[in-house]
Formats: C-alpha cells, structure tokens, sequence
C-alpha cells in the first residue's frame, strides 16, 4: 500500500453489534463485547499502518435512550476497556483521548477514563479518541458557546479551534459499518470534507482485511476540498 496515501485520520462509526448478536440468537450485549474486542484489533492494525489518529464512536448523546441494561452493559465494557488497555497503551506510547459531554458519567467511569487520558497525554505514536456521551451538534454548540463566553469572534476558524478535539483536526476518511448510509451526528464539523466509506459489514467482522480494503478505496478517491485542481 503507498504510505503517502494513507489516511492521518480516520473516524469509525462502530455500527451493527447488535444485529451481529441477534444473528447468533444472542443478546445485544454480546454483541458489544464482540465489538470491544474488535476496537483493540483493528486500534492495532490502524496504527500499524500508519494512521495516526483514529476517532472511534463509543456511545452518542442519543445512545442513552436504549433500554438501561444495554447502557450499563456498555458503561461497564468501557471500564474495563479503559483499565484493561491502560498498560499496553502505555507501552506502545499511544494517546487516549475522550470527546463529549463526560461529566454525567458514573463517578467510577470518569476516574477511570481521567486516569487514562492524563497517563496517556504525552504519548506521540497514535492517538485514540473516543467520543463518548458525544454529538457532533453538541460539540458545535459548546465550541460556539466557548467563543461567547470568551467574547471571541465566531469564526469558521475559531469554532475549528474550540471543538471537543480540535488538536486532532479533520478526519481524512471516516468509516461506518453496518450498512446504514448516514453519519449520525458523527463530527460534523470537522467531517465537510472528510471522505465517506459505508459497509455492510457488522463492526465485529470488520476485521484487519476490511480496514485495508476501506483504506485502498480512499486511495483511489481524488480530494478536491471544494476546488477545481486536484490537492
Ligand atoms: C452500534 O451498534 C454500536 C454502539 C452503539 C456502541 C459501540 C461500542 C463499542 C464497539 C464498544 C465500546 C467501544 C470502545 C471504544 C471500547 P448497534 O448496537 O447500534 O448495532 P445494531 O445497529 O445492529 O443494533
């Protein structure tokens, strides 16, 4: 694969766990404990191939209207994840970051998640940021609320800089399994210009091959950001 046309920063919409249980007769929660594991494998091939941001959407702002033991099961996946993968994070010198609204959040989960993202901050190899109680209307709204607060100029620029994750910038390609053809308020900011990849594939079979077939399909794609001339 030619390395200059991979992708700095990919988003993945991590959709279809659910369906991929029910297709084993099992519950949703299997699902995503399925998916859980598949975001350590695909983290790693992602960073293996040279990508260095990857933004991965855990649980919306609108997540919170599932029924409340699929909530808690994922609440309790991403504890584990955050605790779990501390170390190997650590060790590989990968950056945790978290976009959204944390601050309701179980106490437990937000000292876990901080612990994670303030070890982590130094690290420069890959970054993982993980929206979570996270939207992209809302990320605009608090990037723009910021700005009056601070009686700043609202600005395409300056609202740029005040997003959640604005020290990532724009995702060069953002994913979405599991068949559906929308972005779910899913960095609409900093997606304009952002190419799209859908699947059909269920996120727990979005395995290694599929991440390069998404990739090569952006290497094929001619990025004009709104000019006439090829960038
Ligand atoms: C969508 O599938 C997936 C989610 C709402 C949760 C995504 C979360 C994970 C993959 C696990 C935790 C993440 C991290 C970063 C550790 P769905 O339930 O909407 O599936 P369906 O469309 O088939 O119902």
């Amino acid at each position: 694969m030619e390395t200059s046309k991979i992708p700095s920063h990919v988003g993945i919409i991590m959709d279809g766990n659910g369906r991929w249980a029910l297709l084993r007769g099992e519950k949703r929660s299997y699902g995503h404990r399925a998916g859980t594991a598949n975001v350590e494998k695909i983290t790693e091939h992602a960073f293996k191939l040279g990508i260095k941001t990857l933004s991965l959407y855990a649980f919306s702002s609108e997540n919170w209207a599932r029924p409340k033991e699929e909530v808690d099961e994922l609440m309790r996946l991403l504890e584990t994840y955050f605790k779990k993968f501390l170390k190997k994070v650590e060790k590989e010198k990968l950056r945790i970051n978290v976009m959204g609204d944390t601050s309701v959040l179980s106490a437990k989960l937000q000292k876990i998640i901080n612990k994670a993202v303030e070890t982590t901050r130094a690290n420069d190899v890959g970054v993982i940021n993980i929206g979570l109680n996270y939207g992209g209307r809302q990320e605009i709204v608090y990037a723009v609320n910021k700005l009056l607060k601070e009686n700043k100029e609202i600005t395409v620029e300056n609202i740029s800089e005040n997003l959640y994750s604005a020290e990532f910038g724009e995702p060069d390609l953002i994913i979405r399994t599991g068949g559906e053809i929308r972005l779910s308020n899913f960095m609409l900011y900093q997606g304009a210009y952002s190419e799209l990849y859908f699947t059909d594939v269920l996120w727990p079979d979005f395995d290694e091959k599929e991440l390069d077939k998404a990739i090569d399909a952006f290497s094929k794609r001619h990025r004009r950001f709104g000019k006439v001339e090829e960038s």
